[in-house]
């Protein structure tokens, strides 16, 4: 069966790893611990074909990836290793998961510069991507307008879901979305 690479991406507690625990564990996770980075290895069916997805949950982007990070063993500035990383892991991934809150501003005008830069680094206009907008659960602190998720997809021309990995709605929907634009590469 396909191996295929999933990248997590977006501002720090926006909700990446929630997301990820929820559709490869099926587990709530209250607390918060910012990731530095962490990966799963799951089997899917999409469309009646076995999938291998192999999950990268990176660290946040901005407040609190960069502070997380272990001090510089090297010579080399945290910030440039933070970089490299990314070039990296953007390179290996074939799909791209862009997790903004819609209780946070800055978080959906933070995915893109990671999207111009996933564009840049794959030297490629069609890449498989998927926007959520997460913690959906939370209406009564939105600060972004479901419109305003639907004008960015449009705009990007990637599907956009609003989706909480605390009640677990459209979980399962955007992993499997982005598997079906990989296996259609
Ligand atoms: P970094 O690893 O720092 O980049 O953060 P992250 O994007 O992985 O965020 P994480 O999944 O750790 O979630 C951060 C906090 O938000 C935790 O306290 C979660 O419980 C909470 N959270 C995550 N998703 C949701 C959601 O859908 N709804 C609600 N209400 N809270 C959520
Ligand atoms: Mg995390």
């Amino acid at each position: 069966s396909r191996e295929l690479h999933v990248v997590v991406l977006g501002a720090g507690g926006v909700g990446k790893s929630c997301l990820t625990a929820q559709f490869v564990h099926n587990e709530w996770i209250e607390s918060y611990d910012p990731t530095i980075e962490d990966s799963y290895r799951t089997q899917v069916q999409v469309d009646g074909r076995q999938v291998i997805l192999e999950i990268l949950d990176t660290a946040g982007t901005e407040q609190f990836g960069m502070k997380s990070l272990p001090s510089s063993p090297t010579a080399l500035p945290t910030n440039s290793r933070v970089v490299a990383m990314r070039d990296l892991y953007m390179k290996t991934g074939q799909g791209f998961l862009l997790v903004f809150s819609i209780t946070s501003p800055s978080s959906l005008s933070e995915l893109e510069s990671l999207r111009e830069e996933i564009i840049r680094i794959k030297d490629e206009e069609n890449v498989p991507m998927v926007i959520v907008g997460n913690k959906a659960d939370l209406e009564e602190g939105r600060v972004i307008p479901r419109a305003k998720g639907f004008a960015v997809s449009q705009k990007w021309g990637a599907p956009y879901y609003e989706a909480s990995a605390r009640t677990r709605t459209n979980v399962d929907e955007v992993f499997i979305d982005l598997c079906r634009q990989m296996l259609r590469k």
